[in-house]
Protein backbone atom coordinates (compact mmCIF):
# COMPACT_ATOMS: atom_id res chain seq x y z
CA UNK A 1 0.00 0.00 0.00
CA UNK A 2 1.46 3.37 -0.82
CA UNK A 3 -0.87 6.33 0.45
CA UNK A 4 -1.60 6.96 3.71
CA UNK A 5 -5.65 7.20 2.98
CA UNK A 6 -5.68 3.37 1.91
CA UNK A 7 -3.37 2.52 5.77
CA UNK A 8 -5.94 4.66 7.64
CA UNK A 9 -8.79 1.68 6.61
CA UNK A 10 -9.32 -0.94 8.62
CA UNK A 11 -7.12 -4.06 7.69
CA UNK A 12 -6.98 -2.60 3.87
CA UNK A 13 -4.50 -5.30 2.13
CA UNK A 14 -4.95 -4.25 -1.44
CA UNK A 15 -1.90 -4.56 -3.53
CA UNK A 16 0.03 -2.33 -6.42
CA UNK A 17 -1.96 -2.75 -9.05
CA UNK A 18 0.42 -0.05 -11.09
CA UNK A 19 2.17 -2.54 -12.97
CA UNK A 20 0.02 -5.26 -12.94
CA UNK A 21 -2.61 -3.34 -15.25
CA UNK A 22 0.09 -2.34 -18.24
CA UNK A 23 1.34 -4.56 -20.99
CA UNK A 24 5.06 -4.64 -22.07
CA UNK A 25 3.97 -1.93 -24.09
CA UNK A 26 2.97 0.44 -21.74
CA UNK A 27 -0.64 -0.26 -22.93
CA UNK A 28 -4.02 -1.02 -20.97
CA UNK A 29 -4.46 -4.63 -20.21
CA UNK A 30 -6.38 -4.70 -17.04
CA UNK A 31 -7.91 -1.36 -15.27
CA UNK A 32 -7.76 -2.07 -11.80
CA UNK A 33 -6.61 1.46 -10.10
CA UNK A 34 -6.15 4.71 -11.20
CA UNK A 35 -3.13 5.22 -9.18
CA UNK A 36 0.21 5.25 -10.87
CA UNK A 37 -1.56 5.38 -14.62
CA UNK A 38 0.29 8.24 -16.69
CA UNK A 39 -1.17 11.65 -17.45
CA UNK A 40 -1.14 10.60 -20.90
CA UNK A 41 -2.96 7.36 -20.37
CA UNK A 42 -5.47 9.08 -18.67
CA UNK A 43 -6.11 11.65 -21.26
CA UNK A 44 -6.40 8.96 -23.91
CA UNK A 45 -9.32 7.33 -21.93
CA UNK A 46 -10.73 10.44 -21.72
CA UNK A 47 -10.74 11.23 -25.71
CA UNK A 48 -11.71 7.96 -26.66
CA UNK A 49 -14.81 8.12 -24.05
CA UNK A 50 -15.51 11.27 -26.26
CA UNK A 51 -15.77 9.26 -29.22
CA UNK A 52 -18.04 6.72 -27.95
CA UNK A 53 -20.73 9.47 -26.68
CA UNK A 54 -21.88 10.29 -29.73
CA UNK A 55 -23.01 6.26 -30.15
CA UNK A 56 -25.75 7.01 -28.21
CA UNK A 57 -27.35 9.63 -30.31
CA UNK A 58 -27.22 6.84 -33.75
CA UNK A 59 -30.65 5.01 -34.62
CA UNK A 60 -28.55 1.97 -33.85
CA UNK A 61 -26.66 2.79 -30.86
CA UNK A 62 -23.66 0.03 -31.65
CA UNK A 63 -20.14 -0.19 -33.24
CA UNK A 64 -18.80 -3.19 -34.21
CA UNK A 65 -15.60 -2.88 -32.02
CA UNK A 66 -15.70 -6.06 -29.70
CA UNK A 67 -17.71 -8.48 -31.89
CA UNK A 68 -17.34 -12.02 -31.21
CA UNK A 69 -15.23 -11.16 -27.21
CA UNK A 70 -17.07 -12.30 -24.67
CA UNK A 71 -17.05 -10.23 -21.44
CA UNK A 72 -18.70 -11.75 -17.76
CA UNK A 73 -20.23 -9.13 -15.08
CA UNK A 74 -19.10 -10.75 -11.96
CA UNK A 75 -20.83 -8.63 -9.16
CA UNK A 76 -20.40 -10.08 -5.87
CA UNK A 77 -21.83 -6.62 -4.50
CA UNK A 78 -25.14 -5.05 -5.06
CA UNK A 79 -25.10 -2.04 -7.88
CA UNK A 80 -27.72 -0.62 -10.05
CA UNK A 81 -25.72 2.49 -12.36
CA UNK A 82 -22.16 0.40 -12.36
CA UNK A 83 -23.88 -2.97 -13.14
CA UNK A 84 -26.31 -1.69 -15.82
CA UNK A 85 -23.91 0.55 -17.46
CA UNK A 86 -21.40 -2.15 -18.37
CA UNK A 87 -23.88 -4.26 -19.80
CA UNK A 88 -25.12 -1.44 -21.91
CA UNK A 89 -21.61 -0.64 -22.53
CA UNK A 90 -20.37 -4.31 -23.78
CA UNK A 91 -23.46 -4.37 -25.96
CA UNK A 92 -22.98 -1.17 -27.73
CA UNK A 93 -19.33 -2.55 -28.38
CA UNK A 94 -20.85 -5.88 -30.09
CA UNK A 95 -19.55 -7.63 -27.33
CA UNK A 96 -22.09 -10.93 -26.20
CA UNK A 97 -22.22 -10.58 -22.18
CA UNK A 98 -23.02 -12.46 -19.55
CA UNK A 99 -24.29 -11.12 -16.70
CA UNK A 100 -23.93 -13.83 -13.69
CA UNK A 101 -26.28 -13.63 -11.37
CA UNK A 102 -24.24 -14.61 -8.14
CA UNK A 103 -27.21 -15.30 -5.61
CA UNK A 104 -28.06 -18.42 -7.81
CA UNK A 105 -24.13 -19.52 -9.02
CA UNK A 106 -22.62 -22.04 -7.47
CA UNK A 107 -20.79 -19.35 -5.30
CA UNK A 108 -23.50 -20.42 -2.85
CA UNK A 109 -22.51 -23.72 -3.01
CA UNK A 110 -18.91 -23.18 -1.92
CA UNK A 111 -17.03 -23.14 -4.87
CA UNK A 112 -14.31 -20.75 -4.76
CA UNK A 113 -13.59 -17.32 -6.48
CA UNK A 114 -10.96 -18.91 -8.62
CA UNK A 115 -12.39 -22.00 -9.74
CA UNK A 116 -15.43 -19.89 -10.93
CA UNK A 117 -12.95 -17.93 -13.21
CA UNK A 118 -11.49 -20.98 -14.20
CA UNK A 119 -14.80 -22.49 -15.52
CA UNK A 120 -15.77 -19.41 -17.41
CA UNK A 121 -12.55 -18.94 -19.24
CA UNK A 122 -13.48 -22.71 -20.12
CA UNK A 123 -16.28 -21.27 -21.77
CA UNK A 124 -13.78 -18.66 -24.00
CA UNK A 125 -14.61 -15.36 -21.64
CA UNK A 126 -12.44 -12.35 -23.21
CA UNK A 127 -12.89 -10.22 -19.88
CA UNK A 128 -14.30 -10.31 -16.59
CA UNK A 129 -15.86 -7.06 -15.06
CA UNK A 130 -15.58 -7.51 -10.94
CA UNK A 131 -17.11 -5.86 -8.57
CA UNK A 132 -16.51 -7.23 -4.55
CA UNK A 133 -16.53 -6.94 -1.29
CA UNK A 134 -13.07 -7.82 -0.39
CA UNK A 135 -10.01 -5.12 -1.20
CA UNK A 136 -7.88 -6.53 -3.65
CA UNK A 137 -10.27 -8.88 -5.20
CA UNK A 138 -9.81 -7.41 -8.75
CA UNK A 139 -6.04 -7.93 -8.39
CA UNK A 140 -5.99 -11.16 -7.37
CA UNK A 141 -8.30 -12.34 -10.45
CA UNK A 142 -6.25 -10.47 -12.69
CA UNK A 143 -2.65 -11.79 -11.50
CA UNK A 144 -4.50 -15.46 -12.17
CA UNK A 145 -6.34 -15.48 -15.41
CA UNK A 146 -4.95 -16.64 -18.89
CA UNK A 147 -2.67 -13.96 -21.12
CA UNK A 148 -5.87 -12.94 -23.37
CA UNK A 149 -8.18 -12.22 -20.95
CA UNK A 150 -8.70 -8.65 -19.29
CA UNK A 151 -10.10 -8.08 -15.87
CA UNK A 152 -11.86 -4.43 -14.76
CA UNK A 153 -12.31 -3.45 -11.54
CA UNK A 154 -15.95 -2.25 -11.01
CA UNK A 155 -15.17 -1.62 -7.07
CA UNK A 156 -13.07 -3.64 -4.52
CA UNK A 157 -13.81 -2.76 -0.75
CA UNK A 158 -12.40 0.22 0.01
CA UNK A 159 -10.11 0.24 -2.29
CA UNK A 160 -10.58 1.47 -5.78
CA UNK A 161 -13.28 2.15 -8.11
CA UNK A 162 -11.45 3.42 -11.34
CA UNK A 163 -14.37 3.39 -13.76
CA UNK A 164 -16.07 5.69 -11.21
CA UNK A 165 -13.18 8.08 -10.96
CA UNK A 166 -12.72 8.20 -14.80
CA UNK A 167 -16.35 8.80 -15.77
CA UNK A 168 -16.20 11.98 -13.18
CA UNK A 169 -12.97 13.16 -14.40
CA UNK A 170 -14.42 12.92 -17.99
CA UNK A 171 -17.82 15.25 -16.50
CA UNK A 172 -15.42 17.54 -14.92
CA UNK A 173 -13.67 17.88 -18.33
CA UNK A 174 -17.38 18.43 -20.30
CA UNK A 175 -17.83 21.46 -17.99
CA UNK A 176 -14.97 22.70 -16.94
CA UNK A 177 -12.39 21.59 -19.90
CA UNK A 178 -9.06 22.58 -17.92
CA UNK A 179 -7.72 20.94 -14.79
CA UNK A 180 -5.27 22.82 -13.77
CA UNK A 181 -7.34 25.93 -12.47
CA UNK A 182 -9.86 23.69 -10.27
CA UNK A 183 -10.52 23.44 -6.81
CA UNK A 184 -12.36 20.30 -6.02
CA UNK A 185 -14.08 19.65 -2.44
CA UNK A 186 -14.98 15.65 -2.02
CA UNK A 187 -17.33 15.71 1.18
CA UNK A 188 -18.66 12.94 3.40
CA UNK A 189 -17.43 9.30 4.05
CA UNK A 190 -14.23 10.20 2.66
CA UNK A 191 -11.95 6.94 5.00
CA UNK A 192 -14.17 4.28 3.77
CA UNK A 193 -15.09 5.30 0.39
CA UNK A 194 -13.26 3.55 -2.48
CA UNK A 195 -14.71 6.21 -5.37
CA UNK A 196 -12.76 8.96 -3.26
CA UNK A 197 -9.59 7.19 -3.05
CA UNK A 198 -9.60 6.60 -7.07
CA UNK A 199 -10.69 10.09 -7.72
CA UNK A 200 -8.08 11.66 -5.67
CA UNK A 201 -5.39 9.85 -7.79
CA UNK A 202 -6.80 11.21 -10.95
CA UNK A 203 -7.31 14.86 -9.96
CA UNK A 204 -3.85 14.91 -8.41
CA UNK A 205 -2.22 13.00 -11.89
CA UNK A 206 -4.52 15.67 -14.23
CA UNK A 207 -2.78 18.41 -12.29
CA UNK A 208 -6.08 19.83 -10.18
CA UNK A 209 -4.57 23.10 -8.23
CA UNK A 210 -6.38 22.17 -5.12
CA UNK A 211 -8.19 19.13 -3.76
CA UNK A 212 -9.75 19.33 -0.16
CA UNK A 213 -11.68 16.58 1.40
CA UNK A 214 -14.21 17.13 4.09
CA UNK A 215 -15.80 15.49 6.74
CA UNK A 216 -16.12 14.48 10.83
CA UNK A 217 -13.09 13.74 12.22
CA UNK A 218 -14.30 9.98 12.29
CA UNK A 219 -14.47 9.82 8.52
CA UNK A 220 -11.13 11.35 7.80
CA UNK A 221 -7.86 9.57 6.56
CA UNK A 222 -5.31 9.51 9.09
CA UNK A 223 -2.72 11.75 7.45
CA UNK A 224 -4.38 13.42 4.77
CA UNK A 225 -1.71 15.63 3.73
CA UNK A 226 0.32 12.03 2.56
CA UNK A 227 -2.42 12.04 0.10
CA UNK A 228 -1.74 15.55 -0.98
CA UNK A 229 -5.32 16.80 -0.12
CA UNK A 230 -6.25 19.01 2.62
CA UNK A 231 -8.66 18.12 5.50
CA UNK A 232 -11.86 19.90 6.63
CA UNK A 233 -14.13 19.28 9.11
CA UNK A 234 -16.13 22.68 8.65
CA UNK A 235 -18.24 22.28 5.39
CA UNK A 236 -18.68 25.98 5.15
CA UNK A 237 -14.94 26.74 5.23
CA UNK A 238 -13.80 23.63 2.83
CA UNK A 239 -16.33 24.87 0.43
CA UNK A 240 -15.60 27.86 0.19
CA UNK A 241 -14.63 28.97 -3.73
CA UNK A 242 -14.50 25.59 -5.05
CA UNK A 243 -15.05 24.69 -8.51
CA UNK A 244 -16.37 21.35 -8.55
CA UNK A 245 -18.62 19.31 -5.51
CA UNK A 246 -17.72 15.90 -4.71
CA UNK A 247 -20.74 14.66 -2.32
CA UNK A 248 -20.55 10.84 -1.28
CA UNK A 249 -23.05 8.56 0.84
CA UNK A 250 -22.04 7.13 4.00
CA UNK A 251 -20.87 3.70 3.61
CA UNK A 252 -22.49 2.17 6.33
CA UNK A 253 -22.21 -1.17 5.26
CA UNK A 254 -18.43 -0.61 5.69
CA UNK A 255 -18.11 1.19 8.98
CA UNK A 256 -17.35 -0.64 12.29
CA UNK A 257 -18.46 1.06 15.33
CA UNK A 258 -20.21 4.05 16.12
CA UNK A 259 -18.52 6.82 14.14
CA UNK A 260 -21.13 9.08 13.94
CA UNK A 261 -23.71 10.55 16.43
CA UNK A 262 -27.03 10.41 14.49
CA UNK A 263 -28.12 10.90 10.78
CA UNK A 264 -29.67 14.26 11.20
CA UNK A 265 -26.97 16.18 13.14
CA UNK A 266 -24.85 14.35 10.38
CA UNK A 267 -26.71 16.20 7.75
CA UNK A 268 -26.73 19.56 10.04
CA UNK A 269 -22.89 19.93 9.76
CA UNK A 270 -22.23 18.08 6.71
CA UNK A 271 -25.53 17.68 4.45
CA UNK A 272 -25.11 20.09 1.50
CA UNK A 273 -28.07 22.73 1.49
CA UNK A 274 -28.21 25.88 -1.22
CA UNK A 275 -27.18 28.07 1.77
CA UNK A 276 -24.13 25.85 1.87
CA UNK A 277 -23.44 25.68 -1.64
CA UNK A 278 -23.73 29.37 -1.71
CA UNK A 279 -19.74 29.57 -0.64
CA UNK A 280 -18.75 27.78 -3.60
CA UNK A 281 -18.10 29.28 -7.05
CA UNK A 282 -21.19 30.47 -8.70
CA UNK A 283 -20.61 27.93 -11.69
CA UNK A 284 -19.62 25.68 -9.22
CA UNK A 285 -20.92 21.70 -10.35
CA UNK A 286 -22.14 18.98 -7.49
CA UNK A 287 -21.32 15.28 -8.62
CA UNK A 288 -22.34 11.98 -6.47
CA UNK A 289 -21.28 8.94 -8.05
CA UNK A 290 -24.70 7.42 -6.22
CA UNK A 291 -26.87 6.12 -4.98
CA UNK A 292 -27.99 9.03 -3.39
CA UNK A 293 -29.05 9.54 0.41
CA UNK A 294 -31.48 12.87 0.06
CA UNK A 295 -31.87 14.14 3.11
CA UNK A 296 -28.41 12.77 4.40
CA UNK A 297 -25.88 13.83 2.45
CA UNK A 298 -27.76 16.26 0.75
CA UNK A 299 -31.02 17.86 0.01
CA UNK A 300 -33.38 17.49 -2.79
CA UNK A 301 -32.97 20.85 -4.15
CA UNK A 302 -29.05 20.49 -4.48
CA UNK A 303 -29.68 16.94 -6.05
CA UNK A 304 -31.91 18.23 -8.51
CA UNK A 305 -30.76 21.99 -8.86
CA UNK A 306 -28.82 23.33 -11.50
CA UNK A 307 -25.69 23.03 -10.19
CA UNK A 308 -26.23 19.14 -10.32
CA UNK A 309 -24.35 16.87 -13.01
CA UNK A 310 -25.44 13.55 -10.94
CA UNK A 311 -27.72 12.48 -14.22
CA UNK A 312 -24.89 13.37 -16.52
CA UNK A 313 -22.65 11.33 -14.98
CA UNK A 314 -24.56 7.93 -14.69
CA UNK A 315 -25.08 9.01 -18.87
CA UNK A 316 -21.42 9.11 -18.89
CA UNK A 317 -20.47 6.08 -17.27
CA UNK A 318 -21.53 3.56 -20.76
CA UNK A 319 -19.28 5.96 -22.65
CA UNK A 320 -16.69 5.70 -20.51
CA UNK A 321 -16.91 1.67 -19.37
CA UNK A 322 -16.83 1.47 -23.66
CA UNK A 323 -13.54 2.96 -23.70
CA UNK A 324 -11.90 1.07 -21.14
CA UNK A 325 -13.54 -2.02 -22.20
CA UNK A 326 -12.18 -1.72 -25.79
CA UNK A 327 -8.42 -0.23 -24.32
CA UNK A 328 -8.14 -3.21 -22.16
CA UNK A 329 -8.73 -5.59 -25.33
CA UNK A 330 -6.35 -3.70 -27.31
CA UNK A 331 -9.25 -2.20 -29.31
CA UNK A 332 -7.88 1.73 -29.74
CA UNK A 333 -11.12 3.08 -31.62
CA UNK A 334 -8.68 6.00 -33.72
CA UNK A 335 -6.95 2.92 -36.32
CA UNK A 336 -10.60 1.94 -36.79
CA UNK A 337 -14.18 3.73 -38.36
CA UNK A 338 -16.89 3.75 -35.64
C1 LIG B 1 -20.32 3.78 -5.35
C2 LIG B 1 -19.74 2.43 -4.99
O1 LIG B 1 -20.38 1.40 -5.14
O2 LIG B 1 -18.60 2.44 -4.55
N1 LIG B 1 -21.44 3.75 -6.18
C3 LIG B 1 -21.34 3.49 -7.51
O3 LIG B 1 -20.56 2.69 -7.96
N2 LIG B 1 -22.14 4.20 -8.33
C4 LIG B 1 -20.53 4.62 -4.15
C5 LIG B 1 -21.48 4.16 -3.11
O4 LIG B 1 -21.90 3.00 -3.05
O5 LIG B 1 -21.82 4.99 -2.26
Amino acid sequence: MSSSIQSASTSLKAPDSSQLQLNSQGQLRHFLTTEGLSKALLTDIMDVTESFSSVADKAIKKVPLLRGKTIVNLFFENSTRTRTTFDLAAKRLSADVINLNIATSAATKGESILDTIRNLEAMQADMFVIRHAASGAAHFIASHVAPHVSVINAGDGQHAHPTQAMLDMFTIRQVKKDFSQLKVAIIGDILHSRVARSQIHALKTLGAKEIRVIAPNTLLPSTPSALGVSAYTDLVEGINDVDVVIMLRLQRERMSGALLPSESEYFNCFGLTEKKLAHAKTDVIVMHPGPINRGIEMDAAVADGPHSVILQQVTNGIATRMAIMALTLGQHPSSKAL
